[in-house]
Protein backbone atom coordinates (compact mmCIF):
# COMPACT_ATOMS: atom_id res chain seq x y z
CA UNK A 1 0.00 0.00 0.00
CA UNK A 2 1.36 3.26 -1.13
CA UNK A 3 0.63 6.11 0.76
CA UNK A 4 1.18 9.88 0.92
CA UNK A 5 1.14 11.54 4.03
CA UNK A 6 2.22 14.69 2.98
CA UNK A 7 -0.41 17.41 1.35
CA UNK A 8 0.17 17.32 -2.35
CA UNK A 9 -1.09 20.58 -4.46
CA UNK A 10 -3.75 20.11 -6.71
CA UNK A 11 -1.51 20.08 -10.60
CA UNK A 12 1.81 19.13 -8.52
CA UNK A 13 1.68 15.73 -9.14
CA UNK A 14 0.24 14.13 -11.75
CA UNK A 15 -0.52 10.78 -13.14
CA UNK A 16 -3.53 7.90 -12.27
CA UNK A 17 -3.66 6.75 -8.69
CA UNK A 18 -1.64 9.68 -7.54
CA UNK A 19 -5.22 11.12 -6.06
CA UNK A 20 -7.75 9.66 -3.69
CA UNK A 21 -10.75 11.09 -5.64
CA UNK A 22 -9.90 12.65 -8.91
CA UNK A 23 -13.41 13.96 -11.06
CA UNK A 24 -13.11 15.55 -14.63
CA UNK A 25 -16.19 17.54 -15.51
CA UNK A 26 -18.54 15.26 -13.59
CA UNK A 27 -22.10 16.52 -13.94
CA UNK A 28 -25.58 15.80 -12.43
CA UNK A 29 -28.58 17.27 -13.34
CA UNK A 30 -32.02 16.66 -11.79
CA UNK A 31 -34.34 18.05 -14.96
CA UNK A 32 -33.09 21.61 -15.22
CA UNK A 33 -31.40 21.43 -11.56
CA UNK A 34 -27.79 21.28 -12.30
CA UNK A 35 -27.02 19.63 -8.68
CA UNK A 36 -23.24 18.79 -9.55
CA UNK A 37 -21.72 21.19 -12.35
CA UNK A 38 -18.83 20.38 -14.45
CA UNK A 39 -17.02 19.32 -11.05
CA UNK A 40 -12.65 19.19 -11.14
CA UNK A 41 -11.64 17.49 -7.63
CA UNK A 42 -8.58 16.53 -6.88
CA UNK A 43 -8.86 14.98 -3.35
CA UNK A 44 -4.80 14.08 -2.27
CA UNK A 45 -4.31 10.80 -0.01
CA UNK A 46 -3.60 10.46 3.33
CA UNK A 47 -5.04 13.64 4.32
CA UNK A 48 -9.15 15.01 5.86
CA UNK A 49 -10.61 16.79 2.63
CA UNK A 50 -13.79 18.83 3.17
CA UNK A 51 -16.64 19.19 0.71
CA UNK A 52 -17.86 22.28 1.51
CA UNK A 53 -21.28 24.07 1.10
CA UNK A 54 -24.45 25.38 2.37
CA UNK A 55 -27.50 23.13 2.05
CA UNK A 56 -28.27 22.31 -1.40
CA UNK A 57 -25.08 22.97 -2.89
CA UNK A 58 -24.88 19.43 -4.85
CA UNK A 59 -22.88 17.67 -1.73
CA UNK A 60 -24.88 14.72 -0.59
CA UNK A 61 -25.41 14.21 -4.86
CA UNK A 62 -21.68 14.29 -5.48
CA UNK A 63 -21.00 11.47 -2.72
CA UNK A 64 -24.07 9.66 -4.49
CA UNK A 65 -22.51 9.81 -8.14
CA UNK A 66 -18.96 9.05 -6.38
CA UNK A 67 -20.21 5.72 -4.67
CA UNK A 68 -21.93 4.76 -8.05
CA UNK A 69 -25.16 5.25 -5.96
CA UNK A 70 -26.76 7.42 -8.70
CA UNK A 71 -25.54 7.73 -12.53
CA UNK A 72 -23.79 11.56 -13.28
CA UNK A 73 -24.31 12.85 -16.53
CA UNK A 74 -20.76 13.21 -17.72
CA UNK A 75 -17.75 13.27 -16.85
CA UNK A 76 -15.20 10.97 -15.35
CA UNK A 77 -14.09 9.77 -12.40
CA UNK A 78 -11.22 7.86 -10.43
CA UNK A 79 -11.63 6.15 -7.04
CA UNK A 80 -7.85 5.24 -5.26
CA UNK A 81 -6.90 5.25 -9.13
CA UNK A 82 -9.41 3.13 -10.11
CA UNK A 83 -11.82 4.31 -12.45
CA UNK A 84 -15.65 4.26 -11.76
CA UNK A 85 -18.19 2.95 -12.72
CA UNK A 86 -15.92 0.67 -15.09
CA UNK A 87 -13.37 -0.59 -12.36
CA UNK A 88 -16.23 0.11 -9.66
CA UNK A 89 -16.52 -3.03 -7.38
CA UNK A 90 -12.05 -2.86 -7.19
CA UNK A 91 -12.27 0.72 -5.89
CA UNK A 92 -15.30 0.49 -3.84
CA UNK A 93 -13.67 -2.80 -2.17
CA UNK A 94 -11.25 -0.04 -0.34
CA UNK A 95 -14.15 2.78 0.33
CA UNK A 96 -16.07 2.82 3.27
CA UNK A 97 -18.75 5.19 3.04
CA UNK A 98 -21.50 6.72 5.65
CA UNK A 99 -24.03 8.47 3.27
CA UNK A 100 -28.02 9.29 4.92
CA UNK A 101 -28.06 8.69 8.50
CA UNK A 102 -26.46 5.20 9.44
CA UNK A 103 -29.42 2.07 9.42
CA UNK A 104 -28.78 -0.23 11.77
CA UNK A 105 -30.91 -2.94 13.74
CA UNK A 106 -32.12 -1.86 16.89
CA UNK A 107 -32.88 -4.83 18.56
CA UNK A 108 -29.39 -6.06 18.21
CA UNK A 109 -26.29 -4.73 19.91
CA UNK A 110 -23.89 -2.69 18.28
CA UNK A 111 -21.50 -6.06 18.27
CA UNK A 112 -24.04 -8.29 16.67
CA UNK A 113 -25.07 -5.87 14.26
CA UNK A 114 -20.97 -5.45 13.38
CA UNK A 115 -20.97 -9.57 12.90
CA UNK A 116 -24.11 -9.42 10.69
CA UNK A 117 -22.24 -6.55 8.15
CA UNK A 118 -18.87 -8.69 8.62
CA UNK A 119 -20.63 -11.83 7.93
CA UNK A 120 -21.77 -10.41 4.08
CA UNK A 121 -17.49 -9.08 3.65
CA UNK A 122 -14.53 -11.16 3.05
CA UNK A 123 -13.73 -13.29 5.92
CA UNK A 124 -11.05 -10.93 7.21
CA UNK A 125 -13.34 -8.70 8.07
CA UNK A 126 -14.52 -10.59 11.26
CA UNK A 127 -11.42 -9.85 12.88
CA UNK A 128 -11.54 -6.57 11.99
CA UNK A 129 -14.84 -6.34 14.27
CA UNK A 130 -12.91 -6.12 17.82
CA UNK A 131 -10.25 -3.35 16.76
CA UNK A 132 -13.27 -1.24 14.93
CA UNK A 133 -15.19 -1.16 18.17
CA UNK A 134 -12.06 -0.47 20.21
CA UNK A 135 -11.21 2.85 17.37
CA UNK A 136 -14.58 4.28 17.13
CA UNK A 137 -14.11 4.35 21.28
CA UNK A 138 -17.79 2.31 22.20
CA UNK A 139 -16.16 -0.95 23.10
CA UNK A 140 -17.45 -0.26 26.26
CA UNK A 141 -21.19 -0.48 24.77
CA UNK A 142 -20.80 -2.87 21.96
CA UNK A 143 -23.19 -5.35 23.73
CA UNK A 144 -26.39 -2.89 24.73
CA UNK A 145 -28.81 -2.54 22.07
CA UNK A 146 -28.07 0.04 19.47
CA UNK A 147 -32.14 1.26 20.33
CA UNK A 148 -30.44 2.65 22.98
CA UNK A 149 -27.24 4.38 21.77
CA UNK A 150 -27.04 8.03 20.77
CA UNK A 151 -26.77 9.34 17.85
CA UNK A 152 -22.87 10.11 18.51
CA UNK A 153 -22.78 6.64 18.97
CA UNK A 154 -24.54 5.53 16.10
CA UNK A 155 -22.08 8.06 14.40
CA UNK A 156 -19.15 5.97 15.54
CA UNK A 157 -20.99 2.54 14.80
CA UNK A 158 -21.29 3.62 11.40
CA UNK A 159 -17.13 4.24 11.19
CA UNK A 160 -16.62 1.03 12.81
CA UNK A 161 -18.87 -0.73 10.20
CA UNK A 162 -16.84 1.35 7.18
CA UNK A 163 -13.92 0.17 9.08
CA UNK A 164 -15.34 -3.64 8.66
CA UNK A 165 -13.66 -3.48 5.31
CA UNK A 166 -9.76 -1.86 5.91
CA UNK A 167 -10.54 1.35 3.57
CA UNK A 168 -8.35 3.95 2.17
CA UNK A 169 -10.52 5.64 1.69
CA UNK A 170 -13.67 7.27 3.83
CA UNK A 171 -16.62 9.33 2.76
CA UNK A 172 -18.39 10.69 5.39
CA UNK A 173 -21.83 12.78 4.24
CA UNK A 174 -21.97 15.38 7.15
CA UNK A 175 -20.63 13.43 10.15
CA UNK A 176 -21.12 16.29 12.61
CA UNK A 177 -24.95 16.28 11.89
CA UNK A 178 -27.20 15.93 14.67
CA UNK A 179 -24.30 15.69 17.32
CA UNK A 180 -24.18 18.06 20.06
CA UNK A 181 -20.96 19.45 20.94
CA UNK A 182 -19.02 16.97 22.66
CA UNK A 183 -20.05 14.55 19.87
CA UNK A 184 -18.40 16.65 17.50
CA UNK A 185 -14.92 16.93 19.12
CA UNK A 186 -15.19 13.16 19.46
CA UNK A 187 -15.80 12.70 15.84
CA UNK A 188 -12.83 15.06 15.23
CA UNK A 189 -10.59 13.27 17.05
CA UNK A 190 -11.12 9.94 15.14
CA UNK A 191 -11.14 11.46 11.75
CA UNK A 192 -7.95 12.84 12.45
CA UNK A 193 -6.91 9.50 14.13
CA UNK A 194 -7.89 7.83 10.98
CA UNK A 195 -5.81 9.99 8.49
CA UNK A 196 -2.87 9.49 11.26
CA UNK A 197 -3.19 5.79 10.14
CA UNK A 198 -2.44 6.61 6.42
CA UNK A 199 -6.27 6.72 5.28
CA UNK A 200 -8.11 9.47 3.11
CA UNK A 201 -11.30 10.86 4.80
CA UNK A 202 -13.92 13.04 2.93
CA UNK A 203 -16.06 14.32 4.24
CA UNK A 204 -19.04 16.79 3.67
CA UNK A 205 -20.28 19.47 5.46
CA UNK A 206 -22.35 22.79 5.92
CA UNK A 207 -20.42 23.95 8.92
CA UNK A 208 -17.54 25.94 7.84
CA UNK A 209 -16.19 25.77 11.35
CA UNK A 210 -15.52 22.06 11.74
CA UNK A 211 -13.83 21.94 8.24
CA UNK A 212 -11.52 24.70 9.18
CA UNK A 213 -11.06 22.50 12.46
CA UNK A 214 -10.87 18.97 10.74
CA UNK A 215 -9.49 19.02 7.55
CA UNK A 216 -6.26 19.82 5.44
CA UNK A 217 -8.13 20.67 3.05
CA UNK A 218 -11.49 21.67 1.47
CA UNK A 219 -13.48 22.04 -1.63
CA UNK A 220 -16.02 25.00 -1.82
CA UNK A 221 -19.05 24.29 -3.35
CA UNK A 222 -21.75 26.56 -4.37
CA UNK A 223 -24.51 25.61 -6.93
CA UNK A 224 -22.78 22.36 -7.63
CA UNK A 225 -19.77 24.07 -8.80
CA UNK A 226 -16.52 24.14 -6.79
CA UNK A 227 -15.61 27.74 -6.47
CA UNK A 228 -12.10 26.67 -4.83
CA UNK A 229 -10.33 24.33 -4.18
CA UNK A 230 -6.58 23.02 -1.90
CA UNK A 231 -4.90 23.30 1.47
CA UNK A 232 -6.95 25.48 3.59
CA UNK A 233 -3.60 27.71 4.34
CA UNK A 234 -3.11 28.66 0.60
CA UNK A 235 -6.74 29.49 0.72
CA UNK A 236 -6.65 31.94 3.31
CA UNK A 237 -3.17 33.36 2.31
CA UNK A 238 -5.87 35.02 -0.34
CA UNK A 239 -8.00 36.39 2.22
CA UNK A 240 -8.35 40.20 3.26
CA UNK A 241 -6.30 41.25 6.44
CA UNK A 242 -8.40 42.60 9.17
CA UNK A 243 -6.89 45.89 11.41
CA UNK A 244 -8.26 46.25 14.93
CA UNK A 245 -7.14 49.83 16.62
CA UNK A 246 -7.84 50.77 20.01
CA UNK A 247 -7.46 54.23 20.35
CA UNK A 248 -9.37 57.70 21.46
CA UNK A 249 -11.66 59.98 19.43
CA UNK A 250 -12.74 57.41 16.90
CA UNK A 251 -14.16 59.62 14.62
CA UNK A 252 -11.38 62.01 13.97
CA UNK A 253 -9.41 58.77 13.77
CA UNK A 254 -11.46 57.80 11.09
CA UNK A 255 -10.81 60.97 9.66
CA UNK A 256 -7.47 61.06 9.62
CA UNK A 257 -7.06 57.59 8.13
CA UNK A 258 -9.44 58.23 5.55
CA UNK A 259 -7.43 61.00 3.94
CA UNK A 260 -4.38 58.42 3.38
CA UNK A 261 -3.80 56.27 0.35
CA UNK A 262 -4.62 53.39 2.82
CA UNK A 263 -7.88 53.68 2.32
CA UNK A 264 -8.24 54.32 -1.05
CA UNK A 265 -6.75 50.64 -2.33
CA UNK A 266 -9.32 48.56 -3.71
CA UNK A 267 -11.35 45.91 -1.27
CA UNK A 268 -10.14 48.52 2.07
CA UNK A 269 -12.98 49.34 4.14
CA UNK A 270 -13.30 51.31 7.48
CA UNK A 271 -15.09 51.44 10.45
CA UNK A 272 -15.18 53.57 13.44
CA UNK A 273 -16.90 52.24 16.98
CA UNK A 274 -17.04 53.71 20.31
CA UNK A 275 -13.50 52.40 21.23
CA UNK A 276 -11.83 52.51 17.91
CA UNK A 277 -11.26 51.61 14.51
CA UNK A 278 -11.84 48.41 12.00
CA UNK A 279 -9.96 48.70 9.33
CA UNK A 280 -10.34 45.52 6.61
CA UNK A 281 -7.31 45.92 4.12
CA UNK A 282 -6.79 43.93 0.66
CA UNK A 283 -5.06 40.45 0.09
CA UNK A 284 -1.08 40.29 0.28
CA UNK A 285 -1.17 44.19 2.55
CA UNK A 286 2.13 43.85 4.12
CA UNK A 287 3.09 45.27 8.04
CA UNK A 288 4.20 48.70 6.62
CA UNK A 289 1.09 49.68 6.36
CA UNK A 290 0.16 48.87 10.24
CA UNK A 291 2.91 50.91 11.12
CA UNK A 292 2.33 53.94 8.32
CA UNK A 293 -1.94 53.75 10.16
CA UNK A 294 -0.31 53.80 13.55
CA UNK A 295 2.18 56.68 12.67
CA UNK A 296 -0.76 58.65 10.94
CA UNK A 297 -2.55 58.41 14.13
CA UNK A 298 0.12 59.07 16.46
CA UNK A 299 1.71 62.26 14.51
CA UNK A 300 -2.51 63.63 14.67
CA UNK A 301 -2.93 63.45 18.51
CA UNK A 302 -4.55 60.39 18.58
CA UNK A 303 -3.81 57.64 21.55
CA UNK A 304 -3.56 54.40 20.26
CA UNK A 305 -3.66 51.96 22.99
CA UNK A 306 -4.12 48.54 20.62
CA UNK A 307 -3.07 47.45 17.18
CA UNK A 308 -4.48 44.26 16.09
CA UNK A 309 -3.99 41.81 12.71
CA UNK A 310 -7.17 39.68 12.97
CA UNK A 311 -6.56 36.78 10.16
CA UNK A 312 -9.73 35.85 8.43
CA UNK A 313 -11.28 32.71 9.43
CA UNK A 314 -12.42 30.57 6.59
CA UNK A 315 -15.76 31.47 7.95
CA UNK A 316 -15.27 34.93 6.50
CA UNK A 317 -13.57 34.18 3.72
CA UNK A 318 -15.86 31.80 2.63
CA UNK A 319 -18.60 34.35 3.06
CA UNK A 320 -16.23 37.16 0.50
CA UNK A 321 -16.27 34.07 -1.77
CA UNK A 322 -20.08 33.96 -1.92
CA UNK A 323 -20.95 37.27 -1.59
CA UNK A 324 -18.61 38.34 -4.60
CA UNK A 325 -20.19 35.40 -6.51
CA UNK A 326 -23.50 37.39 -5.75
CA UNK A 327 -22.81 40.27 -6.78
CA UNK A 328 -21.12 39.11 -10.24
CA UNK A 329 -24.61 37.39 -10.98
N1 LIG B 1 -33.34 12.66 -6.11
C1 LIG B 1 -33.43 13.95 -6.43
N2 LIG B 1 -34.34 14.39 -7.33
C2 LIG B 1 -34.41 15.69 -7.68
N3 LIG B 1 -33.64 16.66 -7.17
C3 LIG B 1 -32.71 16.30 -6.27
C4 LIG B 1 -32.55 14.94 -5.85
N4 LIG B 1 -31.54 14.88 -4.95
C5 LIG B 1 -31.08 16.15 -4.80
N5 LIG B 1 -31.78 17.00 -5.59
C6 LIG B 1 -31.52 18.45 -5.74
O1 LIG B 1 -30.14 18.62 -6.04
C7 LIG B 1 -29.62 19.74 -5.35
C8 LIG B 1 -28.46 19.29 -4.49
O2 LIG B 1 -28.96 18.49 -3.43
P1 LIG B 1 -28.01 17.77 -2.40
O3 LIG B 1 -26.96 17.04 -3.14
O4 LIG B 1 -28.85 16.99 -1.47
O5 LIG B 1 -27.34 19.00 -1.65
P2 LIG B 1 -26.56 19.05 -0.25
O6 LIG B 1 -26.22 17.64 0.13
O7 LIG B 1 -25.36 19.90 -0.52
O8 LIG B 1 -27.46 19.71 0.72
C9 LIG B 1 -30.78 20.36 -4.58
O9 LIG B 1 -31.30 21.40 -5.36
C10 LIG B 1 -31.74 19.21 -4.45
O10 LIG B 1 -33.05 19.71 -4.36
MG1 LIG C 1 -26.61 16.63 1.91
Amino acid sequence: MSVVTSLDLPGSRSGPGDWAVETHGLTKRFGENVAVDDVELLVPRGCAFGYLGPNGAGKTTLIRVLLGLTRADAGTMLLLGQQVPRHRDKALARVGAIVDEPRFHGHLTGRQNLQILAAAREHEARDRIEPALERVGIAHRADDKVAKYSMGMRQRLGVAACLLGDPQLLILDEPMNGLDPAGMQDMREMILALVAEGRTVVLSSHLLDEVERTCDAVAIVDRGRVIRQGPISDLLAGTALGLEVECSEPDRAMTLVGAAAIAAADGAAMTAGPTGLHLTLPAGTGRDVVAEVNRLLVEGGISVYRLQIVHASLESWFLQVTTRLGESR
